[in-house]
């Protein structure tokens, strides 16, 4: 076996422990939001960031990386819902300020793997791109601003391990 990367374990355990808690903060988050189109919209963020943590999933089960117990993580995510207003437009502002320093992580992540684990975490890092696309039609107030987002899970759903 060839030697992994210092880094790299405890960097994808980190990763896929953060895609759960993004699953449970962004289904709070719509349960928070008024209005219907915001609230499914948030939802669609947090159906990709399951969709992004069951793609990595199989590599924590290669290297028997236990994560923290989702119990944990979905409490720790919808805390982070509660502390914050629920007000989209700041939500907007806000995800649009952080999210492609995400891509810079995963890509980092990418470059510290393996090449057999490549497959799943460009899955991973594809699931920001799909969001920072969202983010940046719904900020120009694009009717068809989730196209990104329902892309990414089709493109995927059909094949679920990919590689
Ligand atoms: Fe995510």
């Amino acid at each position: 076996m060839t030697t992994l990367h210092p880094k790299y374990l405890e960097t994808l355990k980190l990763y896929y422990e953060e895609e759960i808690e993004g699953e449970a903060y962004f289904f709070r988050m719509s349960e928070r939001l008024d209005d219907p189109g915001h609230s499914a919209k948030m939802r669609l963020l947090g159906e990709v960031e399951t969709y992004a943590a069951a793609a990595v999933k199989p590599l924590l089960d290669k290297y028997k990386l236990t994560p923290r117990p989702a119990t944990e993580l979905t409490a720790s995510g919808r805390s982070q819902a509660d502390a914050k207003p629920a007000d989209w437009v700041l939500l907007l502002e806000e995800m649009r300020g952080t999210f492609p320093g995400y891509i810079d992580d995963f890509e980092a992540l990418e470059a510290m793997a393996p090449a057999e684990d490549l497959a799943p975490l460009r899955t991973l890092t594809a699931h920001e791109i799909a969001a920072i696309a969202f983010l940046e039609r719904e900020a120009k107030g694009d009717q068809s601003s989730t196209q990104p987002l329902v892309q990414y899970l089709k493109r995927f759903a059909t094949n679920p391990s990919p590689g």
